[in-house]
């Protein structure tokens, strides 16, 4: 599915979100504080949008994302490293990580829980978790949110994007991500400690930050026979 959205993806998403998704990003990575040299990984990073704003900090920072599709759209304008993989099996060390990031992408992997203790593995003690992610807006907004989900939205994607059936899939997944406080509760369970969250745009979007806590995690990936 992604791939097929990948040609306008860029273009369709800030149609979407009338020019917020620069703003959400930009609030994403002030809630970091990264410092040059840091080490970052931006997982689900699509087409690495949200990877240039992250390495404009000075931090290095690697975009990993599963569909090829999304990573090629972006590789022209990218300068970071560009990695194939899997949220729930990152081929990174364990610890290796200042900090993981997840923007608009955790709703969408399969297994929310799994993925968190895989960004555990690969983040050092101390590191943090930033997710950027859609949640329930504040009571006075969420009949226009809603609103705006059925009927804008839709009409704004068949105009602008590849593949308008993925925006019904948008829609739905959208509303069937738990809000603030219950994702809140998902990512300490995970692993994370100190976990706190900050709506933007009255709620429509949070970032949940999160602290790496305990001992270094253990080796990464097994090793194939004969490796290493
Ligand atoms: C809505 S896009 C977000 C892209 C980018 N982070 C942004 O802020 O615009 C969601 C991305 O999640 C990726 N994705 C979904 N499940 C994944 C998984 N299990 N592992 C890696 N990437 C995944 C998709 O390929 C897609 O590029």
């Amino acid at each position: 599915m992604f791939d097929e959205v990948a040609q306008n993806y860029d273009r369709t998403n800030s149609l979407l979100s009338f020019g917020q998704d620069r703003r959400w990003r930009r609030r994403m990575v002030n809630a970091l504080a990264l410092e040059p040299g840091m080490k970052v990984a931006d997982i689900a990073a699509g087409t690495a949008v949200s990877t240039k704003e992250l390495a404009a900090t000075g931090a290095w920072c690697v975009a990993a994302d599963f569909s090829l599709g999304m990573l090629r759209a972006g590789a022209a304008t990218v300068s970071q490293s560009m990695v194939a993989a899997d949220a729930l099996a990152l081929p990174f060390a364990g610890s290796a990580f200042d900090a993981v990031t997840i923007s608009f992408g955790l709703r969408n992997v399969v297994d929310t829980a799994g993925a968190l203790r895989e960004f555990a593995r690969v983040t050092r003690p101390g590191g943090q978790l930033l997710v950027c992610e859609f949640s329930q807006p504040y009571r006075p907004f969420r009949w226009g949110y809603h609103f705006h989900l059925r009927r804008i939205l839709p009409v704004i994607a068949a105009k602008f994007s590849s593949s308008p059936e993925a925006y019904s899939y948008l829609r739905e997944s959208i509303g069937a991500w738990p809000d603030q406080k219950k994702l809140a509760a998902t990512i300490a369970a995970a692993g994370w400690t100190d976990v706190t969250w900050r709506n933007m745009t009255f709620g429509v979007v949070a970032l949940h930050h999160a602290v790496r806590t305990g001992e270094p995690a253990g080796p990464a990936i097994p090793l194939a026979d004969g490796q290493g």
